[in-house]
């Protein structure tokens, strides 16, 4: 197992550049099943989880040429198989964003349900009550471990849905399938992510029309056909955040070049809360934190724009450093304090009621063996592991991979001393 150690560092200091968002990129792939014509997706982060969806679609039967760096050019002149890979879904829940356009395009799609959920419950209820509300019949096949969803006899056709959550990958799912549909489609409750504005931007280049992404009521008019387009993908805005964390944890001074200040705003609000410099340069978000007098806030996630689910781990880990007591309440998702044992591990000493952290504030944390328990605990442990004391050692770093591009080379470029082992 492959491993990411992290030593001491001091104020990490200069310029990083960010990639293209993972989840942007993960949809926009998806959609790109709804035409037969040729799609070219441009900033796309050389990520595991961007291999993951490549395959989803190779799977399908796409045609993928991705010779030159940070391109996709990819075509799905016909559909060879409508069922997802198991061992992919596995792999990456995102998987699951073909199924819209899989349906739409198709009329059917079988997909092995992601690791350890329940057909009903999370994670996908709100997909298929989606599909459902536009016509499809979806089966619960519990025995084979798969969901099969077939167009019903009138074809997909545009109806209002409400969603219960404001599930991203729902409203994502939601707006793909109803773009062929017949009739007018009206999503209530929708995500506002600056993902879903991304994705509508890309499908009306195809020829689509949807309106109002961005506001919690999506309106998309079904049209027959869509064609191909050229699309960049927007800045990941958890990236951003992680930098502008690791200047502040390190009480360095960074550049964040490629960055959209517009969607980070709540983690500027919060750093500055905390007595953070951020300033808006036109080069980028300049993040400077050599102020020594840092202090807590306290933290609650929310669908955006809200503060996001994303960067609570990383923020959390700076929350360790500074002066006083922070609370964390996670909303979004249930089960997301796993870093809070590997924090404790480097002397952290947070407690977890329920949804809720408290973060006493003003340790100094020790160099530890972590894992890195999902994405973004990840790099909340590399974020702590860059102001402990000796090594950090984390792994499980593969969990890193999926969402991070060249993460040890943009943070050694600031000065981190941080190195990956390569194991089998
Ligand atoms: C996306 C992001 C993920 C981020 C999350 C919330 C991608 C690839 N991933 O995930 O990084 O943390 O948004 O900002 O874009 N839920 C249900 N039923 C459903 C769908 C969701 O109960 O059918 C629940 C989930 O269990 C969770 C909450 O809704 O508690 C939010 O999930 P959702 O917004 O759907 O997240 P994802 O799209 O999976």
């Amino acid at each position: 197992m492959s491993k990411i150690l992290v030593n001491s560092s001091g104020p990490l200091h200069g310029e990083v550049n960010i990639s293209g968002a993972k989840n942007s990129v993960l949809p926009l792939l998806a959609a790109t099943i709804l035409t037969d014509q040729t799609c070219i997706i441009e900033g796309v982060p050389d990520l595991v989880d961007v291999n993951v969806m490549k395959k989803m679609l190779t799977n399908y039967g796409s045609e993928i040429d991705d010779s030159e760096p940070g391109v996709i050019r990819t075509q799905m002149k016909e559909v060879k198989s409508c069922e997802g890979d198991a061992e992919l879904v596995q792999e990456m829940r995102a998987s699951v964003f073909t199924m819209g356009p899989m349906l739409a395009r198709y009329g059917k799609v079988i997909m092995p349900l992601p690791g350890g959920c329940t057909i009903g419950k999370r994670p996908i209820d709100l997909h298929l009550k989606g599909f459902r509300a536009l016509g499809a019949d979806v089966l619960e096949d519990i025995e084979n471990e798969r969901v099969v969803v077939t167009t019903g006899p009138d074809g997909i056709r545009g109806d209002a849905i409400y969603l219960d959550f404001p599930s991203v990958g729902a409203t994502e799912n939601i707006m793909m399938a109803a773009t062929l549909a017949e009739g007018t489609t009206i999503i209530e409750n929708a995500a506002k992510e600056p993902e879903i504005i991304d994705l509508a931007n890309l499908l009306n280049k195809m020829g689509a029309r949807i309106k109002y992404a961005g506001t919690d009521m999506i309106r998309i008019e079904g049209v027959k056909k869509l064609s191909g387009c050229i699309h960049a993908v927007i800045p990941d805005r958890i990236e951003t955040g992680t930098f502008m964390l690791a200047a502040a944890i390190t009480r360095g001074d960074i550049l964040i070049k490629n960055a959209l200040p517009g969607h980070v705003r709540p983690i500027i609000a919060k750093l500055k809360e905390c007595n953070v410099s951020v300033e808006l340069l036109p080069e980028g978000i300049y993040v400077d934190a050599r102020n020594e007098d840092l202090i807590a806030t306290d933290i609650k996630t929310l669908p955006y724009p809200g503060f996001p689910t994303d960067i609570q781990s990383p923020f959390m880990a700076f929350l360790t450093t500074v002066k006083g007591k922070s609370v964390v309440r996670e909303t979004v998702f249930e089960n997301r304090f796993m870093h809070v044992v590997e924090l404790n591990r480097m002397g952290a000493d947070i407690t977890v009621t329920n949804r809720e952290a408290v973060v006493p504030g003003g340790k100094t944390l020790k160099g530890a063996r972590v894992r890195a328990t999902d994405l973004r605990a990840g790099a909340a442990m590399v974020l702590a592991g860059l102001v402990a004391t000796g090594t950090t050692e984390i792994s499980e770093i593969y969990h890193i991979e999926r969402g991070y591009e060249d993460l040890v080379s943009k943070f050694k470029a600031l000065g981190a001393d941080i190195m990956k082992i390569e194991h089998d």
